[in-house]
């Protein structure tokens, strides 16, 4: 790491994501010279914490942003679509975790483990996009297998917890299972129905070809990030009452032939996962043992018996950590570490 070290910025800072941005700054001990909390004007003056210290949170404005070198945004689309113009006139480099500039063809859209060398990119706009957090997971598995099999198709299925809708939808999940229990008036706010003891298969709006946004998101993100094209994706979003922690079942199609072993062995090298895979000791991944860590966890890999080059397999990261603030944060270390 260099011993250069930056003032930096986190708007959103009292979101789900933007707390652990900050969490993740302190934990990776990014070179952090100072530090500028930002969110709404609701929350200015409210307190958020780094390295023992009590920082203010700032209203987030046009001129938040100079003398910032690093803006990690986590505030919604259109906060990222308004505001991140102006911190890169500014000469800030934002790393934007919302959907707003990610497939915008001057925006590099990286996971580290995967195509760290998009960073460079940075320059066209000053904007670099963290991936949605489905895609991430599935991409950091996914690619070591890709460069030696090549992957065809994709089928994935994702059980997303409902921290990726943020805070709001936190409380929501505790507040319906509360209600639940103790059988009063179950009252929803942020999902269209309930979500407690139930599943959505709705994430993000419903677009004219009948998916949803968030499905289409794994479509296009996954073709930038693997840089083809050709490889056929088709996905469906579930919304499941778990609070931290995505899983997906992931079916792909390879042009080699690929066996379970050979597949295993590539992830066990790979780097961001870790392989649990032990059925016959119940071992495999869960929401539970992912969240609050850092690695992609892969397990219930199996030959799909249906087809002649076809694997199954189930993949779970912590939404927030991985699928969010770390990729953030890492994003950050190489562009602080390469091009600052
Ligand atoms: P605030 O807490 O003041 O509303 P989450 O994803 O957990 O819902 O968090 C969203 C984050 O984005 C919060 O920090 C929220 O601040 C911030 N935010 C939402 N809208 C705006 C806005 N218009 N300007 C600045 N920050 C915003």
């Amino acid at each position: 790491m260099t011993a250069k070290a930056f003032h930096v910025a986190v708007a959103g800072a009292t979101g789900a994501v933007g707390d652990q941005m900050i969490r993740c700054l302190e934990e990776r001990k990014f070179p952090v010279k100072s530090l500028k909390a930002l969110a709404s004007k609701r929350s200015a003056g409210r307190m958020v914490r780094f390295k023992g210290e009590a920082i203010p949170v700032e209203e987030l404005k046009e001129d938040s942003f100079k003398g910032i070198d690093i803006a990690l945004f986590s505030a919604g689309g259109g906060t990222s679509t308004r505001f991140a113009p102006h911190a890169a006139k500014d000469g800030c480099v934002v790393i934007d975790n919302s959907s707003a500039w990610r497939m915008d063809p001057d925006v590099p859209l990286v996971i580290p483990e995967v195509n760290p060398h998009a960073v460079a990119d940075y320059t066209r706009k000053g904007i670099i996009a963290n991936p949605n957090c489905s895609t991430i997971q599935m991409v950091v598995a996914l690619n070591p297998i890709h460069r030696r099999f090549r992957i065809k198709r994709i089928v994935v299925s994702t059980y997303q917890a409902v921290s990726g809708t943020g805070n709001k939808a936190i409380h929501e999940l505790f507040d319906q299972t509360r209600a639940m229990i103790h059988f009063l008036d179950v009252k929803r706010e942020v999902y269209p129905h309930r979500i407690a003891f139930n599943c959505l298969p709705h994430i993000d709006v419903f677009l004219e070809n009948g998916y949803t946004k968030e499905e289409m998101k794994m479509v296009h993100e996954t073709h930038k990030i693997m840089e083809d094209r050709s490889i056929g994706v088709t996905a469906t979003t579930i919304r499941v009452p778990v609070f931290f922690g995505h899983g997906e079942s992931v079916n792909i199609e390879t042009a080699e032939p690929v066996s379970p072993d050979a597949v295993r062995s590539i992830l066990q090298n790979a780097p961001g996962v870790k392989v649990v895979d032990d059925p016959s000791q119940n071992r495999y991944p869960m929401p539970i043992d992912a969240a609050g860590q850092d690695l992609t966890l892969v397990g219930r890999i199996r030959k799909d018996e249906s087809i002649e080059n076809g694997i199954n397999m189930w993949v779970v990261a912590d939404n927030i950590r991985k699928g969010a603030a770390t990729n953030a944060v890492q994003i950050a270390e190489i562009l602080a570490d390469k091009y600052l």
